[in-house]
Order: structure tokens, then sequence, then C-alpha cells
């Protein structure tokens, strides 16, 4: 495997759009590669996001732009990939929002014209995400009360698919989706005191941890369908090792641990794991390398 040149991956992306789409462990792999690829810059302030905005989790998008290399990293939320909203009028009483599985999400419009698009979806892909806040799956401007989570999410993957075949041309966008990141709440969920801060080593077993997440399959069965036009990251096997590298108590805007909060075992510490999924991604981008290059 080529190891990780954070100048070259500059280069290749010269007068380029990197675009990450999905939820916030998305973000946790966007603010990696920010970090891998300004590790190459010396002038830090001219590493900057073009609306001046800071990183939060409450931005729709963000753009950073690589000044002396014209390039942008840019990151859209999209936790689903499709859109969120409210139902049609018809709707029952009980029904406050929606899941549109058969529309893309409307900040896609954004994301053409990329020159690598990373997509990722699983973690709101739930019944707490969903059903608890009385959301159901919408289809055809109707909600549909009896659709699955399983259904739901198949479907909207079939509608991803049909948005890459529609609107990508893999001779100019290279189009990656990331597989399932694993969660690793030790002795209880998110909500019920799970922790994952006492975790200093990996699994040194595969045995140890759940092998499949339920999201794959689906995704894998769209992936397939596309033939060759998409490239799957699947990273969900090396990173369920990984039950050591989550924020745990330090994910707080402060340098003191906060053994009193609930604890995060989804995102991941940087410098760390999400850096090797980028590792993957630059192996692949640059074993096929761009046909032309751009002018600076
Ligand atoms: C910078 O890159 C964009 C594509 O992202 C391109 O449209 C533009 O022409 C480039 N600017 C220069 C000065 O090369
Ligand atoms: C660094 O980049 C900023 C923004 O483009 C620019 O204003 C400044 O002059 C640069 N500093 C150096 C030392 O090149
Ligand atoms: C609602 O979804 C279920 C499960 O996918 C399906 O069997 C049913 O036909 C759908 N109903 C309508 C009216 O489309
Ligand atoms: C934390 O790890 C230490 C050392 O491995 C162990 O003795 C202790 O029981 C662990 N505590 C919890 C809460 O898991």
């Amino acid at each position: 495997m080529h190891s990780f040149n954070s100048e070259r991956m500059l280069n290749m992306l010269r007068g380029r759009r990197l675009v990450f789409v999905g939820d916030s462990i998305g973000r946790n792999q966007w603010e990696s590669m920010l970090c891998l690829l300004a590790t190459a810059v010396k002038n830090k302030t001219s590493i900057r996001e073009v609306n001046g905005e800071p990183i939060t989790k409450h931005k729709g998008f963000l753009i950073f732009k690589f000044e002396s290399y014209n390039c942008t990293v840019e990151y859209y939320r999209s936790p689903f990939l499709v859109p969120q909203g409210s139902p049609p009028r018809n709707s029952p009483k009980d029904v406050l929002c929606s899941l549109k599985v058969d529309k893309m999400d409307w900040t896609s419009k954004r994301w053409l014209g990329a020159d690598v698009i990373v997509f990722n979806t699983g973690h709101w892909w739930s019944d707490g995400k969903i059903f608890k806040g009385n959301c159901f799956f919408e289809v055809g401007n109707k909600v549909n009360k009896s659709m699955g989570l399983r259904e739901g999410f198949a479907k909207s993957m079939q509608t991803w698919r049909k948005w890459v075949a529609a609107n990508i041309d893999p001779s100019k966008t290279r189009v990656f989706f990331r597989t399932y990141a694993p969660a690793h709440f030790i002795g209880g969920t998110w909500k019920t005191g799970g922790t994952c801060d006492n975790e200093t080593e990996p699994y040194e077993e595969r045995t140890k941890f759940e092998r499949e997440f339920w999201t794959n399959g689906p995704l894998l069965k769209q992936v397939e369908a596309l033939s060759g036009k998409v490239h799957l990251l699947d990273i969900t096997k090396l990173s369920s090792f990984r039950k050591d590298a989550h924020s745990s108590i330090y994910y707080v805007e402060s340098n003191q641990p906060r053994p009193f909060r609930r604890q995060d075992c989804s995102h991941w510490c940087l410098p760390g794991l999400p850096d090797t999924w980028n590792h993957l991604l630059y192996a692949t981008l640059i074993s096929a390398p761009f046909s032309s290059p751009q002018p600076l």
C-alpha cells in the first residue's frame, strides 16, 4: 500500500474538490483529512473555511480551502442521505416528521461537480433516532407508517444508487462509500452508562466483537449494482478492533476529562483511527490517478 503523503495528496487535489457527505462520523473523517493535509502547508492561515465558520456540529456544511493548491475539502451534514422534514399535509396527527426515502437530500445539488465524494450513513438508522421522535418514512408524498427501519434504509440506499447513476460521471468524479464505523459502549448503551474510557488496548481476537452491522448488507447490494462506479471504503472490521480509540470522556471542549457525563464511544480521537480510513482512501486514489492534472 502507498503510505500517506500529504504533499502528494494536495498536488493530486490541485484545483479540485474533495467532498465528505454523511453523519458526524463522516465529519470526524473530514476533520482527520484536514489535519493530515495541513501538515504539508507551512502557512496555516492560508487554510480557511470559505465563509469564516468555525468547526461545529451545527453547521449544514463547511468548506475548507487550501489556498496555495486552490482545492477545497468539504463536509455536508446529511445523516440519512435522504431528506428529513415536515410530513405531507394529509398525514396522521401523530406523525411529526418524515424521512423522504425516495428523494436525495436537498444539499445534494451542492455535491455535484466534486472530484471525489466520500459518502457514509448508518448511525442515525435506529428506532431511537427515527420512530421515537414520531418520525416515519414517506414514499411518493405519502407517509407509510408500516414501513420498518430496514425497509426504509434499503429504499434510501436504492434512492442513493439511482442518484449516483444519474448524476455522477465516473470519468470526472471518484465516488467512495465508507462502511459502518462501529461504536464500543461497554457495559451498556450510550444512554445507560456504557463506557470506553477504561479501554487502553484494541481487541486481540475477532471473536470478541460483533462481526457485521446490518446497514452494510443493503449498502453493499447497491454498491455492487453500480458495478465499479463506487469504491467501497470497507473499514468496519479493522475499526471493530479499536475499542481503545474513541473520544470517551474527552469529547468536551476542554482538556479536563468529564467523568460524570455520558461517554462518547462512537466518535474517535484525532490523531487516530479515522486517519487510517483516509490512508486507505489515499492509497486507492493514488493507485489510479486522475487522467488530467488540473491547472492551478
Ligand atoms: C480553482 O479551482 C476551481 C475548481 O474547484 C476552478 O473552477 C478554478 O478555475 C480554479 N482557479 C484557479 C485560479 O485556477
Ligand atoms: C499566509 O497566508 C495569508 C492568507 O493568504 C496571507 O495573507 C499571508 O501573507 C501569508 N503569509 C506568508 C508568510 O506567506
Ligand atoms: C408500506 O410499506 C410496507 C412495508 O414496506 C409495504 O408492504 C406496503 O405496501 C406499503 N404501503 C403502501 C400503501 O405503499
Ligand atoms: C478498568 O481497568 C482496570 C485495569 O484493567 C480494571 O482493574 C478495572 O476493573 C476496570 N474498570 C472498569 C470500570 O471496567
